[in-house]
């Protein structure tokens, strides 16, 4: 069964973009996952096809429409009623690994791209759709968004990426960073990777690896390092 991507965009010519290549573009062509997308303004219904209104409250820009939107919304479930809708807002909730391993072992996503200020919050009340962010900055449009978590999607789908993909060892597999990584040659600048990976003694390696993710995340990412030590230092379950 194909993963499939349903996209709801005022710009459909942004895909797949860079999903067209490499191990994405190759699973596009032998279809591990398929592409569609709907233009938004093909659900207008007024005279000028417009998609978008001018703020309650004022304020500057354009608010997309909740009309507009929740018909486009509509025709996706009624193709894909099986796939979960995610609007692609930085108002959503946080991406992470773990709810992207969920979407990628599900039958696919239907995506909805906002642009301009943000879309009427009513659809939200009045359709299945999940707001989600991919981090906290502000992109021009959901597009990018869109196209950055359906990558991280199709890389997990069975054959894409083979082994590497379904490590262990990933970043955020663990809850922290992955170890640092080096390869050849062994000195480069007058750096010189370090001794303990050259020495063939996996435990050492092993112990070396699980320090520096625990060091790294520390020291770049203390929110991680926050709830891997408290979900660490937490007694199981159950325990009195
Ligand atoms: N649209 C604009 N910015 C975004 C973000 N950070 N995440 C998801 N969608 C967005």
């Amino acid at each position: 069964m194909s993963f499939a991507a349903t996209i709801l965009t005022l710009y459909p010519d942004m895909f797949p973009g860079p999903l067209g290549h490499s191990l994405a573009g190759r699973a596009l062509g032998t279809g591990v996952w398929t592409l569609d997308t709907l233009q938004i303004r093909d659900f207008a219904e007024d005279r000028h096809r417009s998609v978008d209104d001018t703020p309650a409250g004022g304020g500057a820009g354009m608010v997309m429409k909740a009309d507009v939107l929740a018909r486009a919304v509509d025709a996706a479930l009624a193709a894909r009623p099986d796939c979960p809708v995610l609007a692609m807002t930085p108002r959503g909730a946080p991406l992470t690994q773990d709810r992207v391993r969920t979407l990628a072992a599900g039958p696919g996503v239907t995506l909805l791209c906002g642009r301009f200020e943000g879309m009427d919050e009513r659809l939200f009340e009045a359709r299945p759709v999940e707001p989600v962010s991919i981090g906290d900055y502000v992109l021009s449009g959901g597009e990018m968004a869109a196209l950055t978590l359906l990558d991280a999607c199709i890389r997990l789908l069975p054959g894409v990426m083979g082994a590497a993909s379904s490590g262990v060892e990933e970043s955020f597999e663990s809850g922290l960073l992955e170890y640092p990584q080096y390869t050849r040659p062994v000195t480069w600048e007058g750096r010189t990777i370090p001794e303990v990976l050259r020495s063939g003694d996996h435990a050492k390696i092993a112990a070396w690896r699980a320090q520096r993710a625990a060091d790294d995340t520390r020291l770049r990412r203390p929110d991680l390092w926050e709830r891997y030590r408290s979900a660490r230092d937490r007694p199981p379950s159950g325990a009195q």
